[in-house]
């Protein structure tokens, strides 16, 4: 198997977040996926120790051998499932945060499998917290999604707006953000464990799985493109997406977990509050890479995909001090690049 080129965009992780993860130990669930394992080379560059529980279901292992010559020994990976609550608990031992990136993705995958998603998303979460209600960790950071929102018609979409999911898979990160808000406020005395919910739109950036059925949009159009097919488009393509690198979700999960006061399950939109339509994203990709002769083929629309999705920044910009820290331009660019060295 080919090994993963190393990243393709430097961020001063150090010059953002300076000492606050020093010698802290933090546990990242779903580690050895795509934003996981940027998320986990973050806090190792921090000077973090990090442990990573991850059952490479949606992950080919490789993800993080980028980061392991220059982990030094503070990097110990559990390959095992978050439904494993013994392995779980081992993982969590001795961790003040925990980043929570471990589930099943994607919704057409979810509108054929509820029931496996429920109980890796949903029970999975619940064991996560249990886990670190034991342990004593300070803050659990869950990886909510965009797709809470559904079909709301008022853009942008902000944190007030009531969740309506329209995917089992969008369910699931709802009841996830739930039992993050139940945790926090049922188990709080004591220096219990505080949480915090980031909705995550659209993200994108190296590393992403682009060889899956259900792999997500700028994955799935770069191997096609690289592979001189055209990209195909589910919908007419005037949907519109608020794309945001990978890097912005690390930073975001970073302010959370060093924020000092209370979040109690609070949700922030972690995004680049910026639209875009799926076939202006198809042809710019075709046009960077010098094939602006592969034009989209349509498909029909999937069951459970929204329409416009675009967030306001405002809560995650007075709560963490969340601004995107690399626009869509600049990491879009970056992104095919990485995506051409490793074709
Ligand atoms: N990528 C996005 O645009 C996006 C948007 C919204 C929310 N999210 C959420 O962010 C998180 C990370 O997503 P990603 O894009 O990195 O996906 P990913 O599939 O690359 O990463 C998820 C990781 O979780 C692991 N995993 C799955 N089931 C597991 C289990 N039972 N036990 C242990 N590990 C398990 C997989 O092997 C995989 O490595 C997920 O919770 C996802 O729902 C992602």
């Amino acid at each position: 198997m080919k090994d993963h080129v190393a990243d393709d965009l430097t961020t001063d992780w150090v010059a953002l977040h300076g000492e606050a993860f020093q010698g802290c130990r933090a546990l990242v669930t779903g580690g050895a996926g795509f934003i996981g394992s940027h998320l986990a080379q973050a806090l190792l560059t921090l000077g973090a120790e990090v442990v990573v529980i991850d059952d490479l279901s949606g992950a080919d292992g490789t993800n993080l051998d980028p980061l392991r010559a220059s982990a030094g020994g503070r990097l110990r990976v559990v390959e095992d499932s978050i439904m494993n609550r013994e392995a779980l608990a081992d993982a969590t031992a001795g961790a003040q945060l925990v980043f929570h990136q471990a589930a099943l993705g994607s919704v057409p995958r979810s509108v054929e499998q509820p029931r496996a998603f429920h109980d890796v998303n949903t029970t999975g979460t619940l064991n996560v917290l249990e886990a670190a209600r034991a342990e004593g960790v300070r803050r659990v950071m869950f990886a909510a999604s965009s797709s809470a929102y559904g079909d709301a018609q008022t853009l942008p979409k902000v944190e007030t707006m009531a969740p309506q999911p329209l995917s089992p898979y969008a369910a699931t990160k709802v009841a996830g953000e739930a039992l993050m808000r139940a945790w926090a406020c049922s188990y709080a005395g004591g220096g219990g464990t505080d949480t915090a919910c980031l909705r995550y739109f659209n993200i994108f950036g190296s590393r992403q799985n682009a060889n899956s059925a259900y792999a997500a949009v700028i994955a799935a159009f770069a191997k096609a493109l690289l592979a001189g097919e055209a990209p195909a488009i589910y919908g007419d393509g005037t949907q519109s997406r608020d794309f945001t690198h990978v890097h912005n979700a690390v930073h975001a999960n970073l302010l959370a977990a060093s924020e000092p006061e209370p979040l109690r399950g609070a949700v922030f939109n972690v995004a680049c509050g910026q639209r875009v339509t799926v076939t202006e994203l198809a042809q710019r990709m075709a046009q960077t890479l010098g094939r602006p002769d592969l034009v989209p083929s349509y498909l029909p629309e999937r069951a459970g995909d929204v329409k416009h999705s675009v967030a306001g920044l405002d809560h995650a910009h007075a709560g963490l001090g969340y601004a995107p820290i690399v626009g869509f331009a600049q990491g879009l660019a970056s992104t095919m690049q990485w995506y051409a060295a490793e074709a």
